[in-house]
């Protein structure tokens, strides 16, 4: 008997219709192969949602996500990903950064630089400043803005393990991103140092976030695993896209402690290049891959990265990259075709 699932997808807005549609084009192929049935339902979030149901998050859509075994968003401007974020909990947001090898003369760095890279970001997604008391107000020097960042102890401890677990299970090197010169409240290293102790080894660093940002363009090569809070994640995961060439290709996934999770691409809606039919799908089928995976679904998992790395390797490549010679540019629909040749 086949393993049964159901996905909610959510496209959202911008570019994420288009690279949600071809990414469960691939997906349908894949998995009938694979003999795996997937049920796939559609929900609304962003814009669309808010048209239609009043809300960025509508209940409706977080009633039709409770009980799925994943959820696949395509892109929001910003109204609806936090809370449904916030909703179901998913405090872990994994983001890999794996260098295509054919696509390595596409970064923003010399290919030496960035030959083999491998990390992943672990970054915390449901509280610190994005969750925090916000506002605006007014005092006697006038009107103020305000958002605070804001971590419980046990916040950072529950993160601090899923990162140190992965470090583990890969280089055994860990980087810790923190402010505390600045912001000595929130204590990153010290509550990592002690999680670590269960994880003797594991090497545990901790960097300030703005050295950090430096060595990781100067040296990608040094890192293993990077943990950081939600805005610190945020800013440093971007990086991992001019790294490997175009953030287009970067994926994600949040889960929460039972392991349901949201899986996404990391970039946004591009809305300058929306309905072109131009959109890369890598992101977001580099997030069904870490959906798969997350499934145990291990061997379909693989066969997908591998008709990725197939396509990329025969010089297809979207527009979002740079042009390299001898390379063919192709759109959204083209590029979903060659993938399922390739499967
Ligand atoms: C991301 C995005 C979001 C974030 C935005 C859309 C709120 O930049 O997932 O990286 O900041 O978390
Ligand atoms: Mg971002």
């Amino acid at each position: 008997m086949s393993r049964q699932y159901r996905l909610v997808a959510l496209p959202g807005e911008g570019i994420g219709p288009e690279v949600v549609q071809a990414s469960l084009d691939v997906l349908r192929y894949l998995a009938e192969a694979e003999n795996i049935s997937i049920k796939i339902d559609h929900g609304l979030i962003g814009e669309p949602a808010l048209d239609t149901l009043g809300s960025y998050f509508p209940t409706q859509t977080a009633q039709l996500c409770q009980g799925a075994d994943g959820i696949l968003l395509g892109a929001v401007t910003k109204g609806g990903i936090l809370e449904l974020r916030q909703h179901f909990d998913f405090f872990v947001n994994l983001r890999p950064v794996r260098v295509f090898q054919s696509l390595i003369d596409r970064s923003c760095l010399q290919p030496d630089k960035v030959n083999g890279l491998d990390i992943l970001f672990v970054r915390e997604l449901v509280s610190g400043i994005y969750f925090g008391p916000s506002g605006r107000a007014e005092d006697e020097s006038g009107a103020y803005g305000y958002h605070t960042m804001h971590y419980h102890d046990w916040e950072i401890r529950r993160i601090a393990q899923v990162a140190l677990k992965h470090a583990q299970a890969r280089q055994c090197q860990l980087t810790v991103a923190h402010k505390e010169n600045a912001l000595p409240h929130i204590h990153w290293s010290r509550i990592v140092q002690e999680e670590a102790t269960s994880f003797p080894n594991v090497m545990v660093e901790a960097m300030l976030v703005d050295n950090l940002a430096m060595q990781l363009v100067r040296n990608p090569l040094a890192f293993d695993v990077i943990l950081a809070g939600n805005l610190f994640g945020d800013i440093l995961s971007d990086i991992g896209g001019a790294l490997i060439g175009s953030i287009g290709l970067l994926a994600s996934a949040s889960l929460n402690a039972d392991g349901f999770g949201l899986y996404e691409a990391i970039h946004g809606t591009a809305p300058d290049i929306a309905g072109k039919g131009i959109a890369n799908p890598l992101g977001t089928l580099g997030a069904v891959a870490l959906m798969l995976q997350q499934w145990g679904e291990a061997n379909a998992a693989k066969k997908l990265i591998e008709a990725q790395e197939k396509v990329l390797a025969q010089g297809y490549y979207t527009a979002d990259l740079k042009p390299q010679s001898g390379g063919i540019l192709v759109g959204t629909a083209a590029l979903t075709d060659l993938l399922i040749q390739a499967l």
